[in-house]
This record gives structure tokens, C-alpha cells and sequence, in this order.
């Protein structure tokens, strides 16, 4: 019997991945990310307190619940013991981590190499979070990453000394300055030690646990516009977030996959650069940027906004192959008058409803809108469908038609609580 169930970003990241499958969490055994690192900041909120993580899964907080770091994700080593330190602090254990020894492992040189080539970048820069994310995918593809196997055993000295000097040659080519390779080794060996107990193979556990019928989620990080292949390229990040990625990146075969659930918000935002054509600046979206708070989680930058794209959702659906929508922060657009949809852009004179490769076309796009009239009440204590103003049904039901995928939950508040269900998913 199918048992997964995938939670995918459509858009360009910070949807309410974490807040979703949190919700989730507890009517499943297995929570496993599969690509990306501490790049993501997923943000849960239960029982007032308020929780970002940014590598570790959100079913952390459930000690019933195995986490699973795939073979897809990498691992920056710092930011995953600091993240369990302080998770520790507030009273869960983390005795429920299982790492990928197939992961690809984030190290310092990855961060300066991320931080120089953005400089070098100048006027066309990412706009990266500087975690190390693409300069660590690079080193894999290239095949000569470490990896978390090679990381915890005893010939990580040698296999670190001979890459941190090639890796020291890449760092001053850009003008930076280059790491005292003992030094490092020396830091990096302890680190291993600490990592070690969570290290295991992932694929036989993920196998073994479907084989046992449990039930296995998928947490996505960034979204759909932000994958490497299907994203807005080069302003992507470097690995596959798209459901296509799940598989990929945990070992899991796509027939054991039952439902994936797509994640939006009900306006678009992105950090970081690159095209957005239903980008808007004007007092609504500094109303929507600061009643959200739409500041990233990992980076603290603020968050461009922009009107509901369906174009992007309409993609997103293809190359998810979605099963169901869940759109979120319903709650931000009360008191808005008139809530704008993008149906379709134009480029060139011709109207198109697909995302242009070049990203000089996507940049030419105008968005085609349909006006929806919004609705003045406070819905964030809503608790069913039913009970949320005509407008705002009107408007779900509009987004549900132009995807044409069914809207199986809306979220109307942070709070794990303010999650309306249409359709039990797990
Ligand atoms: P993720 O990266 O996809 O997990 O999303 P982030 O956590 O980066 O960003 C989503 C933000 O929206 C977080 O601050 C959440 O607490 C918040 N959030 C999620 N759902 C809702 C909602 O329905 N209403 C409101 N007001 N906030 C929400
Ligand atoms: P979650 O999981 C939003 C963006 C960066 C930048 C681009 C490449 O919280 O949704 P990278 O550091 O990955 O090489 O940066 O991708 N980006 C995100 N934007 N949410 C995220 O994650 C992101 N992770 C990366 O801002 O534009
Ligand atoms: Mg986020």
C-alpha cells in the first residue's frame, strides 16, 4: 500500500512548508527532508511557542517520530549540532535524527567559496542565503564532495587535507583568504565525532520502515520556482525541491509515493534576486510584508511581495504532479479591497500561460489579472470552511478552478491549530 505523503513548496520558497507538515507530523511515523540544507527556515508554531529550523525535519518534536536527513540533503555539521543544542534547551531530545551517510557535508570552505563567487557575481548575483548550498551540490556533481560516510570515518584526515588544498587554490583565485588546512582538520574531526552517532543508512531504514507499513512524509525546502532544473535559472538554488526530487533524495522508489500536497501562499513572495512578475510595492504590500512579517527566517532579509501568480501554480502542478493544494496566510489579505489574481502574462504582444526558459523573457512578462473582491473580517479563528466570509470562499474557490487542483486544507493563522481541513491527507 502507498504510504507517502509529499509536502513540496510552488512556489519560491517560505510557503508554510514547516507549519504544514508539522500539522502532519503527528499522524506520522517518518519525517524526512530530501534535498537542500540550512538554506530553508521553516517555521512551526504550537502551544505558543514559535520554532525555526532550518536542517533538522519538523517532526523533531515528536519523540515517536524517526527524522530522517536523505542522501539528497546536505549537512552543514555546525548548524545541525546547534540546531539540536538549542532544540535540547527547550526540552526535546533529538533522539529521533537519522543522517544520510550519503549526504554531501557543507564545510567552511563552502560557505567562503558561496560568499566570494556571489562577489564576483557583482550585478548578477543569486542572491544566496551563503550557507554553502550551490558551491557544496557543485563539489558533488563534480564528484569531489565529501560525503558524510567518508566524513565520520578514518580517512576523513586525508581526504579533507588533499580537498581543502585544492579547495584553498579555488578561495584565493577569487581573492579570499585561505583556511589553515590542520586547523581546520583538527575542528572538523571533532565535529565528525559528534555527528557520528546519527549517522546510518537511510535507504535501508526508509525501505524497511515502508515494508513495515508505516506511514513516511516528505518535507520539501524551498519551492518549485527555485529548482535547479524547473526554477527561474540561474536565480534558483541547486538542487531539486520539486517532487521529481523525492525519490532522488531518500531512495524511496515514486510508487510508494500517495499524495502530494502543495504548499502557496495566497500572494507570492521571494527573497533573494531574480524575475517576479506579479511583484507589486505600494502601502498593501508593505501591509502584507509587515502583518505577516515577511522577513526571512534564515536570512533576515525582507521578502519582495507579490499578487497570487496562477501561471507559477498552474507549473508548479505539472511538474509536482500535485494532488492536492494547501494555500496558506488567508488570514493576511482581510481588510485588503481587492485581491488581484495573475490568469495569464504577455510577452511580446502574445499572451502565453507558461514559464518562458530565458529568464530575459520571464522578466518581460506582464501579468494578465483578475480582480476578486476581498472581504474586511478577521478569519484566523475559522475552524471550518463554512464559516469563512463569501469573498474569501470565493476567492479559494477561484484559485481551486484556475489550478485545477482540489484545495484540501486553508491556513488561517502561525498556530498548528488554525489549519482548515477539507480532505484528511495521513
Ligand atoms: P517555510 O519555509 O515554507 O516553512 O515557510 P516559513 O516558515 O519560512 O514562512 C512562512 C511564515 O508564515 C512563517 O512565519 C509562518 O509562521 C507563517 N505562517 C504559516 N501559515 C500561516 C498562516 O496561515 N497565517 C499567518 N498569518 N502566518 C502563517
Ligand atoms: P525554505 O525552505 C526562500 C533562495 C535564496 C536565493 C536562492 C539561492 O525556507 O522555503 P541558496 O542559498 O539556496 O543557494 O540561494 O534561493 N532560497 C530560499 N528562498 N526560502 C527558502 O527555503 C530558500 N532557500 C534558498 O534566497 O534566492
Ligand atoms: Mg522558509
Amino acid at each position: 500500500m502507498k504510504n507517502a505523503v509529499v509536502v513540496v513548496g510552488t512556489q519560491w520558497g517560505d510557503e508554510g512548508k514547516g507549519k504544514i507538515t508539522n500539522y502532519f507530523s503527528n499522524k506520522a511515523d517518518v519525517v524526512v527532508r530530501y534535498q537542500g540544507g540550512d538554506n530553508a527556515g521553516h517555521t512551526i508554531k504550537f502551544l505558543g511557542n514559535t520554532y525555526a529550523l532550518h536542517v533538522i525535519p519538523s517532526g523533531v518534536f515528536n519523540p515517536n517520530i524517526k527524522n530522517v536527513l536523505g542522501n539528497g540533503v546536505v549537512l552543514n555539521p555546525k548548524t545541525f549540532l546547534s540546531e539540536i543544542e538549542a532544540l535540547q534547551k527547550q526540552g526535546f531530545s533529538c533522539n529521533n535524527l537519522y543522517i544520510s551517510d550519503r549526504a554531501h557535508v557543507i564545510f567552511d570552505y563552502h560557505k567562503e567559496l558561496d560568499g566570494l563567487i556571489e562577489e564576483h557575481l557583482a550585478t548578477r548575483k543569486i542572491g544566496t542565503t551563503k550557507k554553502g548550498i550551490g558551491p557544496c551540490y557543485t563539489d558533488k556533481i563534480a564528484r569531489c564532495g565529501i560525503r558524510v560516510a567518508d566524513f565520520v570515518s578514518s580517512d576523513f584526515e586525508e581526504i579533507y587535507k588533499t580537498t581543502l588544498k585544492v579547495k584553498n587554490d579555488q578561495i584565493i583565485s577569487y581573492g579570499g583568504n585561505p583556511f589553515d588546512i590542520e586547523e581546520s582538520y583538527q575542528e572538523y574531526q571533532k565535529i565528525a565525532e559528534a555527528i557520528k552517532p546519527y549517522v546510518t543508512d537511510t535507504i535501508a531504514l526508509l525501505n524497511e520502515e515502508i515494508k513495515k507499513g508505516k506511514k513516511i512524509l516528505f518535507e520539501g525546502a524551498q519551492g518549485a520556482l527555485l529548482d535547479i532544473d524547473f526554477g527561474t535559472y540561474p536565480f534558483v538554488t541547486s538542487s531539486n525541491p520539486s517532487g521529481g526530487g523525492v525519490s532522488i533524495g531518500s531512495g524511496v522508489g515514486p510508487t510508494n509515493i500517495k499524495e502530494i500536497i502543495g504548499i502557496a501562499k495566497v500572494y507570492s513572495t521571494r527573497v533573494g534576486s531574480g524575475a517576479f512578475p506579479t511583484e507589486f510595492e505600494d502601502e498593501v504590500a508593505s501591509y502584507i510584508r509587515e502583518t505577516a512579517h515577511e522577513y526571512g527566517t534564515t536570512t533576515k532579509r525582507p521578502r519582495r511581495i507579490g499578487w497570487l501568480d496562477g501561471v507559477v501554480l498552474k507549473y508548479s502542478s505539472q511538474i509536482n504532479g500535485l494532488t492536492g493544494l494547501s494555500l496558506m496566510l488567508l488570514d493576511i489579505l482581510s481588510g485588503i479591497k481587492n485581491l488581484k489574481v495573475c490568469t495569464s502574462y504577455m510577452l511580446d504582444g502574445k499572451e502565453i500561460s507558461t514559464i518562458p526558459a530565458r529568464i530575459s523573457d520571464f522578466e518581460k512578462c506582464i501579468p494578465v489579472y483578475t480582480t476578486l473582491p476581498g472581504w474586511q473580517e478577521d478569519i484566523s479563528s475559522c475552524k471550518s470552511y463554512d464559516e469563512l466570509p463569501q469573498n474569501a470562499k470565493n476567492y479559494v474557490s477561484f484559485i481551486e478552478k484556475l489550478v485545477g487542483v482540489p484545495v484540501v486544507m486553508i491556513s488561517v493563522g502561525p498556530d498548528v491549530l488554525q489549519t482548515i481541513v477539507r480532505k484528511t491527507i495521513l
